[in-house]
């Protein structure tokens, strides 16, 4: 059987490359990866062939790598021009973008510039040359702080960040392409946190500097790094159970493995009889349904490294909510998706990753 080639915009960085590893690993496709490597690096596409053809032999496809901006419209539109008719770009799976919230309030032209003009150049480009299947990576930010917890896709749009905003403007923006174009397909996935790597330890998350995240900032602390000052736990007055943010982690394979149901869900037209007005277009939560605490993932953390992690209660983070937590029931019942990984499946390869790989893939 012919291979259908998937095009995998930042599928060199952390979430990107465990998605070209799940869509490799059909059998059924091919992908281009397209990468600026701003927060990523080649090697991280050169493992996920190797770790593929390790396992499941010549039987899955192929990677094509260019680097390429999205915000360079003519290197954008080459990508779909430059190929021969029997291998023309099937779908798209939009993952590369700006994600550090703090930064966004700093620089949000960029932020904008960026995701919103990346997507519309991307855009512009699938329409052109015929290619208008579209899964785009959304984020629980999407949601602001909601009350009612756990946080159905119904829940208003209400972001804090410009770097949220650009995430709501993007779906905005795709619902309205397909809801103009009968031809366009395209379902938006709304993550909550990630964390965790291929069991493996060949690829995980490589994180510029010190990291931003929870995740791997603990898991860095347990190989030896940014133990001095040591571990600031950023509020324990919200009214949560032991009073710390609560977060719905997601294991990176899980989270992968949502983006193929999208994908595959993209030509079943009765995926989208409940999108009234919106043409093919639909949104679901991509999460476990299980609310953690900071102090709970500090403590499995513990189990999974056996480092004791010291740790300092400081002032809350601004722009920190309290609760995210998915109801993950819709991408359940109509994308046929769900989270199997257990919390200690995620540190365990966490930790296996960062031991295997203390600077990453440097
Ligand atoms: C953040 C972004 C989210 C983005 C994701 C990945 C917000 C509101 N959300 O998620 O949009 O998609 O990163 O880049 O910023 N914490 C500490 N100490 C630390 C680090 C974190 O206590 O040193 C706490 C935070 O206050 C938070 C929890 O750990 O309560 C998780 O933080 P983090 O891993 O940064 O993820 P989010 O903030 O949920």
């Amino acid at each position: 059987m012919e291979k259908k080639r998937v095009l995998i915009p930042g599928g060199a960085g952390y979430i990107g490359s465990h998605v070209v590893y799940t869509v490799l690993k059909t059998g059924k496709y091919n992908v281009a990866v397209v990468d600026n490597f701003h927060n990523s690096k080649p090697e991280a596409v050169r493992r996920v062939e190797q770790l593929v053809r390790d396992e499941s032999g010549d039987a899955c496809g192929d990677v094509e790598l260019i680097e390429a901006d999205l915000r360079d419209a003519a290197a954008i539109n080459k990508v779909f021009a430059d190929r021969p008719a029997n291998d023309r770009i099937y779908a798209v799976i939009l993952i590369g973008a700006l994600k550090a919230v703090g930064e966004s309030a700093e620089i949000p032209i960029e932020y904008y510039d960026v995701n919103v003009g990346g997507l519309l150049n991307l855009l512009t480009a699938m329409d052109k040359h015929d290619a208008k299947r579209l899964v785009y990576s959304s984020s629980a930010t999407v949601y602001g702080a909601p009350e009612t917890i756990p946080i159905p896709e119904t829940t208003p749009m209400d972001p804090h960040s410009p770097y949220g905003r650009s995430k709501q403007i993007n779906e905005m923006i795709i619902r309205d392409v397909c809801a103009a174009h009968p031809a366009w397909r395209a379902i938006t996935l709304r993550y909550f946190n990630p964390a965790g790597a291929h069991p493996s330890g060949y690829i995980g998350e490589d994180p510029c500097g010190k990291p931003g995240n929870l995740l791997p900032l603990l898991a860095q602390m347990a190989v030896g790094k940014y133990r001095e000052p040591g571990l600031k736990v950023f509020g324990n007055d919200y009214p949560t159970p032991d009073g710390t943010c609560v977060r719905d982690y997601i294991h990176i394979l899980d989270l992968a493995s949502g983006h193929l149901n999208a994908m595959v869900a993209l030509d079943d037209d009765a995926k989208f009889v409940n999108a009234k007005n919106d043409g093919k277009y639909r949104a679901f939560n991509l999460g476990k349904g299980v609310g953690m605490s900071v102090l709970n993932m500090i403590d499995a953390m513990r189990k999974a490294t056996g480092y004791e992690f010291p740790y300092e209660i400081v002032g809350r983070r601004p722009g920190d909510v309290p609760n995210l937590t998915a109801d993950p029931a819709l991408a359940e019942q109509e994308l046929g998706f769900k989270a199997h990984h257990s919390l200690d499946e995620m540190c365990r390869d966490l930790w296996n990753w960062q031991s295997k790989n203390p600077n990453g893939y440097s």
